[in-house]
């Protein structure tokens, strides 16, 4: 068997279900597979893959598989894996997995640093773990690297970052930022899984609650919108005038978090900024307020001041629910430990979305491989973004028009007016 670190390889049978129910739902990633098995682009590359380890990511582990690379794969985040799959991929398709659900800091370390001493000339992230490892502790093998992909907004900032203080070594695609990807994944996925995760938790109604969401962007709206739909009154908390007027002019009540504070019942960050809820907010809620984040990193809401300010605290007084009183008597609920919701407590997004997200990740790993480009954060180029949005609606049986030759010349001159 090849090299693993999996939590028990026996829950292989339950992973491979998972796998082929989400490959239903993948159809673009699915075609790109087929041609990949005859084509054959990334043969003997080897690859290094820091994502969250879900029946999804599988289905794209194995399209770079059939295109020929030589792949390791380890988790993203220390509650996002799903071991089933972790165990599938190494018994039933022969990809070295490094994932276990609830590893500690160390152990999770200790996968990415066996994703890099496979020595990757491509690499793929969410969150940059894995490019920002590589630059602290390898900096030598950087230059080996031909890219790297970057699947969240979270990432492709720590990258921006990085390049902007000539610290990037490598060209890095922002895969986050191809139109397949936000619009879809960000905001129908991250809007739908949230909700998810948070039911799954606490098994609450959303109708008539007061629903509070910091940040009105691409995931933000996709969870106010899904919450509205189910009958929450939706608050929003921005920092972007521009985020905050469409907020305003979608229907949604926009506050700042101060006064938000007192009147939610259940509370989420998604802003990928740090410490958006904190000791003063925690001191104004109500008794039995629940709050949770879907950003990618668990710092939005300040734990370390949550647990400062509890006089008592309760863990898994339900599966993914900690129980925090405050000196006043009031209780917070903290879900899954302020890490990604819709990741540690439900499946992450659907297959459908990802199926876009995925085939975005799979074209561009293609296309990096045909030109090693200077160190820098690239865009996804749009013959990718136009194939994979083209065979998406194709799968969907959606049929749209086309321009005719008097359209294009209209849309392309500028003599004709009123
Ligand atoms: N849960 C998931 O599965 C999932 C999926 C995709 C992205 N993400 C993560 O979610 C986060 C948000 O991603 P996005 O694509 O929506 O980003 P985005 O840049 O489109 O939106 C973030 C919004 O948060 C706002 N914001 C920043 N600081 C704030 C504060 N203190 N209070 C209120 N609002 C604030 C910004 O103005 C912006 O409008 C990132 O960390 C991203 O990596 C999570």
């Amino acid at each position: 068997m090849v090299k693993h670190h999996v939590k028990d390889i026996k829950l292989a049978a339950e992973g491979k279900k998972r796998i082929e129910w989400a490959d239903n739902d993948m159809p673009v990633l699915a075609e790109i597979r087929q041609r990949f098995a005859k084509e054959k682009p990334l043969s003997g590359k080897k690859m290094s893959a820091c994502l969250h380890v879900t029946a999804e990511t599988a289905n794209l582990a194995r399209t770079v598989q059939a295109g020929g690379a030589d792949l390791v794969l380890v988790a993203s985040n220390p509650l996002s894996t799903q071991d089933d799959v972790a165990a599938s991929l190494v018994k039933d398709y022969g990809i070295s997995v490094y994932a276990i659900k609830g590893e500690d800091h160390k152990t999770y370390y200790e996968h990415i640093h066996a994703a890099l001493k496979h020595d990757p000339i491509i690499t793929m992230d969410d969150g940059a773990d894995l490019v920002s490892t590589l630059h602290q502790e390898y900096p030598e093998k950087c230059a080996d690297i031909f890219a790297s992909m970057e699947e969240t907004t979270t990432g492709v900032i720590r990258l921006r970052a990085m390049h902007k203080d000539g610290a990037l070594k490598l060209p890095v695609f922002a895969v986050n930022d191809a139109l397949t990807k936000y619009l879809f994944d960000n905001r129908y996925g991250t809007g739908q899984s949230t909700v998810d995760g948070i039911i799954r938790a606490t098994d609450i109604l959303l109708a008539g609650k007061n629903v509070v969401v910091a940040g009105y962007g691409w995931c933000g709206r996709g969870f106010a919108m899904r919450c509205k739909g189910m009958g929450a009154n939706v608050i929003l908390t921005e920092v972007d005038p521009i985020k905050a007027l469409e907020a305003a002019m979608d229907g949604f009540q926009v506050m700042p978090m101060e006064k938000a504070a007192g009147i939610g019942d259940l509370f989420v960050t998604i802003t990928g900024d740090i410490n958006v809820i904190r000791k003063e907010h925690f001191q104004n809620m109500k008794d039995g307020a629940i709050v949770a984040n879907s950003g990618h990193f668990n710092v939005e809401i300040d734990i370390p001041a949550l647990e400062k300010l509890a006089v008592q605290k309760r863990t898994d007084i339900r599966k993914y629910v900690d129980e925090y009183r405050l000196k006043n008597g009031n209780r917070i609920f903290l879900l899954a430990q302020g890490r990604l919701i819709n990741l540690a407590a439900a499946e992450g997004h659907p297959a459908s979305v990802m199926d876009m997200s995925f085939a975005t990740q799979a074209l561009t790993t293609e296309f990096a491989l045909k030109e090693k480009k200077t160190p820098g954060v690239y865009l996804v180029p749009k013959d990718v973004e136009d194939y994979i949005s083209t065979l998406k609606l194709k799968t969907m049986g959606i049929q749209i028009d086309v321009l005719t030759e008097e359209q294009k010349e209209y849309l392309s001159s500028w003599e004709l007016g009123t």
